[in-house]
């Protein structure tokens, strides 16, 4: 029989999707269905005073904090955000109250006019009073490693927002049972989440909350806590009402008023010798939480642990916060800090570079952290760890060192002549890390269980894992079918109804392949010993039903120390360097990359199509983070909260992408899988801005956007002495 792992086997839910088939939150309608509208601030920050409908108060239902039958908190790690706004408004798009009436157009004429007392607002993260979360990691003793020192180079990166635009947008459908129990329908990553918000918010038991993940257009974080609050707010509505509510928000409502990437500024100062060891890395990053903690402390975790880059050092500071501003609330999107960490680290270690005079290649090369060798948090590094080889694969494909030096030869010989009007080009590369799994000490504490029941011809799947477009059902049935030893086409995979799976944790954090698939694999080897000789019929037939359930185990060995930020953060990492070239128009300044290498190591390729299109997609993403996309915030608010102005790459805006996957297997996942859907995204936005600077543009901060770029522009016979002098932040 051939095997299932390492082939490109049919997505079990593909042939639904591609002929439309596939039922999505707003295909879906039930008899006697309410629709609902969620009424917001439209002030950034202060106090409400008065609230005036303008509507048939027979004609619709309407929920406002006073309806909440539990806690009026959007249950996730801080409590501090509520579910509707009670007096407090600490941004703008807080939701208020909620309306709904069975005609959409008379939901959407209905009026209510919000008096508000404003007070001043703080869009400064460095500035604000409130600081969600602290973090440090300290690892030897910096003054010692600055002592070392050759030279000391200082810099200073910046990042805005990013939003997660996934295809579908956010939506629920809210069922009423005849017991005050509450079914919850829609899109969403984690139907565990929003099954204890639900809780929470509503005051009900587990058995009377029941959530099921309907077929879901892409998440990249943005459904990971949000759908949290847009499902509180059906459900409030439905148990009012007595009926189903559907609400689902259009495109302009879902950019203003959910979560984006956090913007960041990130202050590096590293001492380095002369011959590009580096010996002291002293690194300070802030994020910007928005209105509410949300996710904001993890993300700051993740963020602080990558924020070193994948270098060897023995002393090493860094420090990180996460503070509060008037913006609508930041959380999760793929990568969860590390993008805007290592973006920091990566274009620093190319300014470092340059003011050595040392090859960039060379640089990382001395500095990269080896099998053995200890990360910021003192993690020692396995078998496993490549940052090598993916460095010097990705730049023998591309013949980085001659490309490089032929195109900064093209450039002088252009910058002398009237050529102007030539396109200048440079080449970059970055080099990056990312942990696999819940940080620290985090799957410990999630406990996650999966489960594998016998079925007449194999087994079903049950876990709260959800398909968002990455690949999970097809991923985890491969591993059983392996595992078990029949064919793929015998594994089914149960839908993520909380009514039937078990809490397999969130779809995050890279965790889903590496963590999930193995809980999953562990029960297919212990329904394999207990079939024995048998077929699952024979099984049945004989002892009746069989369902194996197994827990999360940490693999041996493995430690965290969540008060000192010391150990083993991940269980392992992936590894990846990119190389991009660009070229800038000089009349628009508009950047165009024009070539794209990647090499990612990720243990082992389960599907190697899924992988590529998750290492592809999230190349794109990181390209857009890069270069196109600007949350343009004023006066607190998004102002171009629509897709002509929001702008993505496209097709077009995309260059031909070189992929190449190593496998250097993790001896705890599954056919030594790691993680796989966030890394593509935290290398491209630096090795865009380091093509740049290769180009003579001296930037410090995405998105890139032409305007930065003409500010940023430096002939390049003066390039050494750019704006950005050694030593100066
Ligand atoms: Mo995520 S950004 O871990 O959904």
């Amino acid at each position: 029989m051939p095997r299932a792992v390492g082939r490109n086997v049919l997505r079990k839910e593909g042939v639904e999707k591609v002929t439309g088939v596939a039922r999505y939150i707003d295909d879906l309608t039930v008899p006697n269905l309410l629709q609902a509208r969620t009424i917001r601030s439209t002030i950034p920050s202060g106090e409400i005073v008065d609230i005036r409908y303008d509507l048939d108060p027979k004609a619709f239902t309407v929920v406002t904090h006073r309806d909440v039958p539990g806690r009026n908190i959007v249950a996730l790690i801080e409590d501090d955000q509520p579910a509707l706004a009670e007096n407090t408004i600490r941004h703008v798009a807080e939701p208020i109250l909620l309306l709904a009436h069975e005609d959409r157009d008379a939901l959407l004429a209905a009026r209510v006019d919000i008096v508000y007392r404003e007070t001043a607002p703080s869009y400064d993260p460095e500035a604000s009073p409130i600081t969600f979360k602290n973090i440090a990691i300290e690892k030897g003793d910096l003054d010692q490693g600055f002592a070392a020192a050759d030279v000391i180079v200082e810099g200073e990166y910046r990042m805005g927002h990013q939003e997660q635009l996934y295809i579908e947008t956010n939506g629920v459908i809210a069922v009423p049972g005849p017991d005050g129990d509450i079914t919850v329908y829609g899109s969403m990553q984690c139907p565990y989440y929003v099954h204890r918000a639900l809780k929470v918010l509503l005051g009900l038991p587990d058995e009377k909350v029941r959530v099921i993940q309907t077929e879901t257009g892409g998440g990249f974080g943005g459904k990971e806590e949000y759908p949290s609050m847009i499902a509180g707010h059906a459900a409030l509505v439905a148990l009012k009402s007595r009926r189903p509510v559907k609400l689902i928000y259009d495109r302009v409502e879902d950019m203003v008023a959910t979560t984006k990437r956090h913007p960041a500024i990130v202050r590096h100062r590293t001492g380095v010798r002369r011959d590009g060891r580096l010996t002291a890395v002293d690194i300070d990053a802030v994020i910007d939480g928005g209105a509410y903690a949300t996710l904001s402390a993890v993300v700051l975790s993740r963020g602080v642990i990558h924020a070193s880059g994948p270098y060897r050092c023995d002393h090493v500071r860094i420090r990180g916060r996460a503070t509060m501003t008037n913006t609508p609330p930041n959380g999760a999107f793929r990568g969860f800090g590390a993008p805007q960490t290592q973006f920091a680290a990566e274009v620093h270690m190319d300014r470092i570079a340059e003011q050595i005079g040392i090859d960039p290649v060379r640089l990382r090369e001395i500095n990269a952290l080896r099998p053995g060798d200890t990360t910021a948090t003192g993690q020692r590094l396995g078998r496993d760890t490549s940052a090598l080889q993916v460095l010097r694969e990705a730049v023998k494909r591309t013949h980085f060192k001659r490309r490089r030096r032929a195109i900064a030869h093209d450039n002088a010989r252009v910058a002398g002549t009237s050529d102007v009007a030539r396109a200048r080009r440079g080449i970059g590369l970055s080099l990056f890390f990312h942990g696999s799994g819940f940080t620290g000490g985090g799957e410990v504490k999630l406990a996650s269980k999966a489960s594998l029941a016998l079925t007449e011809r194999g087994v079903r799947i049950l876990v709260a894992s959800t398909e968002i477009g990455q690949g999970t059902r097809t991923m985890h049935a491969q591993i059983v079918a392996d595992t078990l030893g029949i064919p793929y086409d015998d594994v089914e995979v149960n839908a993520a109804d909380t009514g039937v799976v078990p809490d397999s944790g969130p779809t995050v954090a890279s965790r889903t392949c590496m963590i999930v698939g193995r809980i999953l694999q562990r029960c297919a080897e212990e329904m394999r010993a207990r079939l024995g000789k048998m077929t699952p019929k024979e099984y049945l037939r004989r002892h009746g039903p069989l369902v194996i359930t197994r827990e999360y185990e940490r693999p041996t060995g493995m430690a965290w120390d969540d008060v000192r930020y010391r150990g083993d953060a991940y269980g392992t990492y992936g590894w990846a360097c990119d190389v991009v070239e660009v070229e800038v128009d000089r009349d628009t300044w508009e950047v165009k990359p024009i070539a794209f290498t990647t090499v990612h190591e990720i243990g082992k390729a389960i599907h190697p199509l899924l992988a590529l299109g998750q290492i592809e997609g999230g190349s794109a993403q990181g390209l857009g983070y890069a270069l196109l996309e600007d949350v343009v915030m004023r006066e607190g608010r998004m102002a171009n909260a629509s897709l002509t102005n929001y702008i993505i790459p496209t097709t077009l805006d995309t260059p031909r992408m070189e992929v190449v996957v190593l496998e250097n297997p993790y001896q705890h996942g599954p056919f030594g899988a790691k993680g796989v859907g966030e890394m593509p995204i935290d290398g491209p936005a630096p090795a865009v801005i380091n093509a740049l600077r290769h180009a003579g543009f001296d930037l410090r901060e995405i998105p890139a956007t032409p305007e930065k770029i003409m500010a940023a522009h430096v002939e390049p016979q003066s390039t050494q002495r750019s704006r950005g002098s050694a030593g100066s932040p």
